[in-house]
């Protein structure tokens, strides 16, 4: 993975717990709508954040925008972020799209608060190319809303604002009836995300037409605990601990797995279950697969019986 550097030149506090951040550097690749990068941490982990575009583009960028929210009970990257001052350098993979934007199709954008970030790219590339489009904006209440002025001011009616504590409240029924032909494209927490592809699903829209980015990382669930897995291949068994994903355990037992996003979100991690029943976690599978329980991504999704034999 090819790693960048770049420098921090300007540090704007949107809301209380969102800044933007702008980093210059040189040599920075062109990204398209719904890329991120990962920005490496002190402890070695890193953490992705998505690319902001709102202006026209012709030829690579000089800098990128990300917006970072404060997560107090987070893992400590967006502490981390937090901490950094203009005129510092942060280290970062070169930029990745896992959410790609289909900018020939009408699109149904839905963001819940900071899961705006990549679609506010899209809507750009989306106003761009003519294209028709909707972009609705959910947030709790209008000050923690990041952008919430910029956005109305840039697409106009084009923009929904929906506010928990008033009667623009989001209606995702109303959303999913409205959509038509378009494709809709989810980005923000898991409640969100699961209530609006339940609510696509029980609609008919085809899955190819719902396109998905979880902003939360996987948090540890109350009352989780340990189980086993056996990987089908050498019969090895590893444990998994209250609060550790299954990617982890394997990797601490020497294993390598491919994965990508580790939110439950790319299907990069998945693989068949030949034994045991998954506790699904994920937005990739589908009501009826997740029933199925014959494959699982193993970044997010953990067991209900004791163990788990995979096809690994
Ligand atoms: S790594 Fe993306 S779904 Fe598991």
């Amino acid at each position: 993975m090819s790693m960048l550097t770049a420098t921090v030149t300007k540090i704007v506090p949107l809301t209380d717990r969102v800044s933007e951040f702008t980093l210059h550097g040189k040599d920075l690749p062109d990204f398209a709508p719904g890329a991120h990068i990962r920005v490496q941490l002190p402890d070695g982990e890193s953490r992705a954040y998505s690319l902001i575009r709102t202006g026209a583009q012709s030829g690579p960028p000089d800098s990128y925008t990300i917006a970072v929210q404060r997560e107090d009970d987070g893992k400590g990257g967006s502490r981390f972020m937090h901490r950094l001052k203009e005129g510092e350098a942060i280290r970062f993979e070169a930029p990745k799209c896992d959410f790609p934007l289909d900018a020939a199709a009408p699109a149904v954008l839905l963001a819940g608060g900071i899961g705006v970030t990549p679609l506010i790219s899209m809507a750009t590339a989306l106003e761009e190319a003519g294209q028709s489009f909707a972009f609705h904006y959910a947030g709790r209440s209008a000050p923690v809303m990041a952008y919430r002025e910029a956005l109305a001011d840039r697409f106009g009616a084009r923009l929904h604002l929906h506010c928990d504590d008033d009667a623009s409240a989001l209606n995702l029924d109303a959303v999913i009836a409205a959509l038509g032909p378009a494709h809709l494209y989810l980005c923000g927490p898991r409640g969100m995300i699961d209530a609006a592809l339940a609510r696509a699903e029980a609609a008919g829209i085809p899955r190819d037409r719902v396109h998905v980015e979880l902003f939360d990382n996987a948090q540890p669930v109350q009352g989780e605990t340990a189980f086993e897995v056996e990987l089908s291949s050498s019969g090895q068994v590893f444990t998994v601990a209250p609060g550790q994903s299954i990617i982890d355990a394997l990797e601490a037992g020497g294993i390598d797995v491919l994965y990508d996003c580790r939110r439950g979100d790319c299907g990069i991690c998945q693989c068949g279950v030949i034994e045991g029943t998954p506790d699904h976690r994920d937005v990739v599978l589908t009501a009826d697969e997740k029933a199925a329980g014959k494959v699982m991504q193993i970044c997010v999704s953990r067991a209900k019986t004791p163990r788990l034999v995979l096809d690994l």
